[in-house]
């Protein structure tokens, strides 16, 4: 007989029909209630073991983590706390879990205890439910692109030029580590590695994305990206996610638009079709908040937050209006900044961001108009020659969720940035003949896969939203 999974047959209740599930046993109580789980949904299903008719030896080796085939008759509950149960006629215990060795209990285990046991965390309701939340994520992107006439372009994982500019990159090379060879000078000789040239893991798919808009005229990319940044924080992945699109003929403005379209409809997408998740998480939450001092805690219940982004335009100011708040502000007079406002041309720290959106705007912002010096160099010069068409966009609680901008689409304005910031012409040669044929006005952004996981589902540190995190001094599994 053909299994069913547990979410269809919670939703269709084939009632006094003969069924069949596989999961992993949640609880084993009163040697005689079996809670049943097999990731299709939060729900377990129960099943209802008469202890009579099985032999001892078998329901010794059912406990918590063991892996279960359970036949029985779907009927409706005589107890409380489900509507339906399985009378379980024949089980078939397929994998056992020892209980003096499985780590995942039936009790509440800390995030960093489930973090140091991230092959098993996942069998948890709190990371079945971020992993599930995080799947129909990147589902409803994929969907939106599609519906709105972008095409799906892998940019290379290996790559070599850096995008950013922040030379924080991991180097892929197949030399030598101990010989490598070597140039007349002394230097490393990349000449002689696979590629014939210095090579790095993408910190951006934007530049070859460039490219494709430039033919395609609506592209995205969704992949891995890597950054050797050593920033140990709850925000920031050695390996994460990024979602850029880039299109032709669109300005800052048509930008923005899409990038607030966008984040409201995939966020919409998971209120709609994560109910139970949700709502889950949301519990956690609020039982989470109890204990942190009131200051601390979150104004809005997670659902109720995620709403109200669907709902409300996101404030748009730019950096200089930005400034002026910050500046005259209560936490900058009193000197609680940590990094004090001083001069315009300043860089943002994620305490001002933070700032903005929570205590001064209460709603997700777009920055834009940055000043030239603290953004990356292919962004749109403004006419002052001293601001560029670059925007973040900064969520609650998490700061900054998307950087992008208009790119520089003039060939000799270009080309004067780049020989300011010392980027050799040589390198980017092929992002300059984009300029050079065909060039017109055209934008694009980036956002952080796991920092938009992490507004969904609530959690409040990055390594909790992605499989298997990559951080400094942490590559387990
Ligand atoms: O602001 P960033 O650096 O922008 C770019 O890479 C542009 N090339 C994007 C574009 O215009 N196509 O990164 C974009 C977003 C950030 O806003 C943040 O959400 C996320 O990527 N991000 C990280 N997420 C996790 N860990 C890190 N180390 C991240 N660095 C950036
Ligand atoms: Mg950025």
């Amino acid at each position: 007989m053909q299994s069913t999974s547990i979410k269809s047959l919670l939703n269709n209740k084939p009632l006094q029909q003969e069924v069949t599930v596989n999961g992993w046993v949640r609880t084993f109580r009163s040697n005689r209630f079996i809670a049943l789980n097999d990731g299709s949904t939060l729900n377990n299903v129960q099943c209802v073991v008469n202890f009579e008719d099985f032999e001892e030896g078998l329901l010794k080796q059912i406990h918590t983590g063991a892996a279960l085939k359970v036949r029985g008759t779907l009927v409706e509950s005589q107890g409380r706390g489900q509507e339906v149960e399985i009378i379980v006629g024949n089980i078939e215990v397929l994998g056992t879990a020892d209980p003096e060795t499985y780590p995942i209990q039936p009790k509440k285990h800390s995030l960093e205890f489930l973090r140091e046991k991230a092959h098993l965390r996942v069998r948890t309701n709190t990371f079945s439910a971020i992993m599930r939340v995080r799947s129909a994520l990147a589902f409803a992107i994929h969907q939106y692109f599609r519906n709105n006439g972008f095409f799906y372009f892998h940019a290379p994982i290996i790559t070599g030029s850096d995008a950013e500019g922040a030379g924080e990159m991991f180097k892929v090379t197949t030399l030598d580590m101990k010989h490598p060879p070597l140039t007349e000078d002394g230097e490393v000789d990349h000449k002689a590695d696979f590629f014939g040239k210095e090579t790095n893991l993408t910190v951006s798919g934007q530049l070859e994305a460039e490219a494709y808009a430039m033919a395609l005229g609506k592209v995205y990319t969704f992949g891995p990206t890597f950054r050797a940044e050593n920033s140990n924080t709850t925000r920031h992945l050695a390996e994460f996610w990024m979602i850029e699109p880039e299109m032709a003929f669109y300005d800052l403005d048509a930008n923005m638009d899409l990038a607030e379209d966008f984040i409201k409809e995939v966020i919409g997408y998971v209120l709609e079709h994560c109910q139970e998740d949700l709502a889950f998480l949301e519990k956690r939450l609020i039982e989470e908040e109890k204990a942190k001092p009131q200051a601390e805690r979150s104004p809005m219940p997670l659902l109720e937050k995620l709403k109200f982004v669907t709902q409300n335009n996101f404030k748009r100011v730019t950096y200089t209006e930005a400034m002026d708040i910050l500046k005259n502000s209560k936490p900058n007079k009193k000197k609680k900044f940590q990094f004090p406002i001083t001069d315009w041309g300043m860089d943002l720290q994620s305490e001002h961001e933070r700032y903005l959106v929570e205590k001064h705007f209460k709603c997700p912002v777009i920055l834009f108009d940055y000043p030239a010096k603290i953004k990356a160099f292919y962004m749109r010069l403004n006419e002052d020659g001293k601001t560029v068409r670059a925007m973040d966009i900064l969520f609650p609680g998490i700061g900054e969720i998307v950087g992008g901008s208009q790119r520089e689409e003039r060939l000799d304005v270009l080309k004067q940035k780049m020989e300011a910031l010392e980027i050799d012409e040589k390198e980017l040669w092929w992002y300059l003949d984009l300029r050079k044929f065909g060039t017109a006005a055209h934008s694009g952004f980036g956002l952080g896969f796991e920092r938009l996981v992490l507004f969904a589902t609530g959690m409040g540190n990055i390594r909790d939203v992605i499989p298997f995190p990559r951080t400094p001094q942490n590559a387990e599994f």
